[in-house]
């Protein structure tokens, strides 16, 4: 059985080290291990300029805040727009700062925005879709490459999946490998890139299938939804898939390009800065959590010990750019997991139980849940859906018509039932997800940096974070539904 986690350090380095890899951590030391002279983070930024890719995304507008806030000395954030329902990539990069995380930044610098420049473009074009005039000045001036952009919807076709996530990392490493003073290019994959294993450590696996057979089938049988399920064999989806190949293809490729992996877990809302609780992602844990607290969902495919593998959005953003900044002193690709199964771990039963608990003061609904069930038996699962769930909302939803109103219970509902097998691989294993590089970085820090970057996953007081997370998902993206 689990242990429960509690609200205090939860694993301390000691216990770290004894799950890890015989990797060893010193107990709390403020003195940087490196000898070499200590450079802060925000001084390796100083002067340089970065290219975002995503950041019109969840984890990619917080990147941009993250570096103009902490890294002030920062010259220039160009990030990769494309122009979408009508809206050219000017007008979206206004939109991005009229998220609140940008409200500090707003109150204290706000003439620091205009660091943040736009460059037109789309993954899915020959050559990024960028403008030559652009693609120069990237050459010319970029120090850091953030390769977020991806599509993260399990549900797209496999060849719309391969065709943004794979090919669209071609072209962003190919674009990168010609700028003249890069220091570091970054890949955000998944820490699920790699999940038949059950143990991920920080490490390149070898590639699940050749990039040229996937190719080829693309070509083939991109859309043909049997044929894809029979090609991905243990891969629990498309998307999974095309992060590990995404990885193999930036191993390959790279040239002389200093590179780096990060891999995230199920990325939530912000734990510290620069607004707790701040979300904009209903992907995975924070959509399965919110469907229980409003009363759309019940059960789910599991058992009461599964880990699920929660990481803050801040955590992710903030180790990223510290990676850059200190991770690539040597030729391989480094690869840093940022999550919490191994040193911190919460399951599915415990999260969903704090989430509830904490969603009943946030009037989230008047359907009280007492708590998810998991089960692993479908028929369980189903007729616990269908008596307690299905019943009652078909009847919510006749209740409306009959008051002129519009029914949306059950559209919600099915949504609900369509996640829940989404997510199935999720929430029935639970993978150790190996942190020890990330830990060790993060020893090697200063004190003020450990603050200004705060990422340790052994530190995550789930007890206080799961409250957090159900306020910011009720404030930030339920109210105005
Ligand atoms: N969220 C998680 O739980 C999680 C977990 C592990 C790893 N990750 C990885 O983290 C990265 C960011 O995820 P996220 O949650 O921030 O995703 P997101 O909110 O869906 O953002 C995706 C970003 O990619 C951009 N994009 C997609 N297709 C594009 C195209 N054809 N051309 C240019 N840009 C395109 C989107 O731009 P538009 O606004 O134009 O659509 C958006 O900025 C991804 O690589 C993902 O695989 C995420």
């Amino acid at each position: 059985m689990l242990r429960v986690v509690r609200c205090v350090v939860c694993v301390n380095r000691k216990a770290v080290t004894a799950l890890g890899n015989g990797a060893n951590f010193s107990t709390g030391s403020a003195v940087p291990v490196s000898k070499e002279k200590y450079t802060r983070i925000e001084d390796f930024y100083a002067g340089k300029s970065v290219f975002i890719t995503g950041a019109t995304g969840f984890l990619g507008k917080l990147f941009v805040e993250r570096l103009l806030y902490n890294c002030k000395d920062i010259d220039k954030i160009y990030i990769l727009i494309r122009p979408k329902k009508g809206q050219d990539p000017g007008k979206r990069l206004q939109k991005i700062f009229d998220v609140p995380i940008f409200d500090k930044l707003k109150e204290t610098r706000p003439e620091d925005l205009r660091k943040v420049t736009a460059i037109e473009g789309d993954i899915t074009s020959p050559e990024l879709g960028i403008k030559d005039a652009d693609r120069q000045k990237l050459i010319d001036q970029v120090s850091v490459v953030f390769h977020s952009a991806a599509t993260v919807r399990f549900a797209d076709t496999f060849d719309m999946i391969m065709n943004v996530n794979l090919e669209g990392t071609r072209k962003v490493i190919e674009l990168s490998k010609n700028m003249k003073k890069l220091d570091s290019f970054i890949y955000i994959s998944t820490a699920f890139s790699n999940a038949n294993n059950l143990v991920i450590e920080e490490k390149l696996y070898p590639p699940p299938r050749d990039v040229e057979e996937v190719r080829r089938f693309v070509k083939e049988h991109g859309t043909d939804e049997k044929k894809v399920n029979e090609f991905l064999g243990k891969f629990p989806n498309p998307y999974v898939l095309s992060k590990a190949l995404c990885e193999f293809l930036l191993d390959q490729d790279r040239g002389h390009m200093p590179s780096i992996i990060v891999r995230p877990s199920v990325v939530c809302p912000i734990l510290h800065e620069p607004v707790k609780g701040w979300t904009d992602s209903w992907v995975a844990a924070t959509a399965l959590f919110s469907n229980v607290a409003r009363g759309l969902t019940n059960a789910v495919y599991g058992r009461e010990d599964v880990v699920c593998d929660l990481i803050p959005v801040d955590y992710v953003t903030n180790l990223t750019i510290l990676a850059a900044a200190k991770g690539n002193k040597t030729k391989d690709v480094l690869v840093y997991n940022i999550c919490s199964s191994a040193v911190n771990p919460i399951t599915w039963q415990h999260a969903s139980n704090l989430f509830l608990e904490e969603s009943r003061k946030h009037d989230y609904s008047k359907r009280k849940q007492k708590q998810l069930l998991l089960s692993m038996s479908p028929a369980v699962v189903k007729s616990m859906t269908f008596i307690f769930k299905t019943i009652p909302l078909f009847f919510a939803d006749a209740g409306l018509v009959i008051r002129g109103k519009k029914p949306w219970h059950m559209k919600e509902h099915n949504r609900a039932k369509h996640l829940r097998d989404l997510i199935y691989a999720l929430t029935t294993t639970s993978w150790t997800i190996k942190c020890n590089r990330t830990l060790k970085l993060i020893e090697s820090l200063d004190d003020h940096d450990k603050k200004q970057f705060q990422c340790d996953p052994c530190k995550i007081c789930w007890n206080e974070y799961m409250k957090i997370f159900a306020y910011g998902v009720k404030k930030y993206l339920l109210n105005g539904k």
